[in-house]
């Protein structure tokens, strides 16, 4: 039996450098006072096709959608942002407190076709920010991330921003890109035709060459915004070339999801072949209203943690395993049974220890003493048992003490933690 295409174990050999990230980001989270919240990774079909958008690549091809046994249509959630509005407003979270912080992270699902850095499930650490408009709170985001990918040690990363405008400046961007497009028409895929009339925004990112050899000076949408966008993007500018945050403004960069309003980012890498994101966000003003909310405006971002976990394997070395605090070498039934007993106590204790109940030789077991990297070897033979004292040893100096066995937990616990 095998994984399904585009899903994978995560084994315990590489799993600390995932660990490494989560500490480290939600640390961050923490000082800057985000809250943790879980939703279900199933969730109504009509949830992401309303808030991700119809036309869109993910929710027209892409989303693993299936009938559940009530003829109710479900969908393994593609991304997170969707379901934390949703349950913003089901449980009214803008009642208690005018402004709410979140972090999650856990898989999505996505039926993309598989390649490095891109599989069907995966990983995101997600944050958003509901109840603020104000540009520092996408400062504030952007910052954070740029914050997060430092202290991981992480370079050639590149920032690049956009304004997608909002309900008032849009309509004016849209007309004239339309009219831009209608001109090229017959240079453009079957697909951006189509989009023409569905989602012209879209058509800005078509991946196809002959589209983008067609959109080469297309409008920007940073030319159409209105007086308050305008303000809003020069705060964020302004604020993040202070911040010394390395950016550039992008102007094809629309996002694969239709929610966003105002600022939206990418942080791209080519580390892994082609140029791809490591995260994405942006502004989502109208969202919360348009699936029922009051009037929120909100802004959030994804990390894509397999990528950033991709890029960091081929920068540092996986964090060393701790090892063991303890090894007790049991030699023979009887001190099989002490170590036994032994060892739940001292884990009790909050003392990492292992033993080995195979009935192998002191010399194999040494070995794997060394091999676990334990920092003390507790010798348990029939000599010592004789003697109602076992022996510890400390692997490192090599120095042995000889301990009572009725103040076993006492003493071992007392020379580990003076260590
Ligand atoms: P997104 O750009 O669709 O945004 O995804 C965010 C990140 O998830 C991407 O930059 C990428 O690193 C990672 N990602 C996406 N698809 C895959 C895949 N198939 N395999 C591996 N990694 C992938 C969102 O999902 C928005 N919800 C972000 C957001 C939050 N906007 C506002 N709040």
């Amino acid at each position: 039996m095998q994984t399904i295409r585009g899903f994978r174990d995560i084994l315990p050999e590489q799993i600390r450098l995932w660990q490494k990230v989560e500490n480290l980001a939600v640390e961050l989270f923490n000082a800057y006072g985000y809250q943790e919240i879980r939703i279900p990774i199933l969730e109504k079909t009509g949830l992401f096709a309303r808030s991700i958008g119809e036309t869109t690549d993910i929710v027209e091809k892409e989303m693993y959608t299936f009938d559940d046994r009530n003829g109710d249509k479900l969908t393994l959630r593609p991304e997170a942002t969707a379901s934390i509005c949703r349950a913003y407003i089901q449980h009214k979270l803008y009642a208690t407190e005018p402004v709410r912080k979140f972090y999650m992270t856990g898989p999505m699902f996505r039926r993309e076709r598989p390649q490095k850095g891109r599989y069907r499930q995966f990983y995101q650490i997600d944050a958003e920010v509901f109840g603020v408009d104000s540009a520092y709170v996408d400062c504030e985001l952007i910052f954070l991330l740029h914050q997060l990918f430092k202290r991981l040690g992480l370079t050639g990363l590149t920032a690049q921003i956009n304004s997608l405008g909002c309900p008032e400046c849009r309509p004016k961007f849209t007309r004239a890109l339309l009219d831009f497009l209608e001109e090229r028409k017959q240079d453009l895929c079957e697909i951006c035709t189509r989009r023409m009339t569905r989602n012209p925004l879209r058509v800005l990112d078509c991946k196809i060459q002959t589209c983008q050899a067609a959109l080469i000076g297309a409008p920007a949408t940073v030319d159409h915004l209105c007086p308050a966008c305008e303000d809003h993007f020069n705060i964020v500018k302004t604020t993040l070339e202070k911040q010394g945050v390395d950016f550039s403004v992008n102007n094809s960069l629309v996002r694969g999801l239709d929610y966003y309003t105002r600022t939206a980012w990418e942080i791209q890498t080519t580390s892994l072949g082609a140029q791809s994101a490591v995260a994405g966000g942006g502004r989502y003003d109208g969202l919360v209203k348009q699936l029922g909310g009051p009037d929120t405006p909100a802004i959030g971002f994804a990390i894509g943690f397999d990528r950033l976990v991709e890029i960091m394997e081929q920068l540092t070395p996986m964090p060393a395993d701790p090892g063991a605090d303890l090894f007790i070498v049991a030699l023979g039934d009887a001190a099989m049974e002490t170590a036994y007993h032994l060892s739940c106590d001292l884990n009790q204790a909050g003392i990492k220890t292992d033993t080995d109940f195979r009935g192998k030789s002191l010399k194999a077991l040494m070995k794997r003493a060394d091999k676990l990297n334990a920092r003390y070897v507790l010798i348990a033979g029939q000599t010592e048992l004789n003697d109602n004292a076992l022996i510890l040893r400390n692997m490192k100096t090599k120095e042995q003490v000889s301990i009572s066995m009725d103040r076993l937990v006492p003493e071992i616990e007392a020379v580990l933690k003076h260590k």
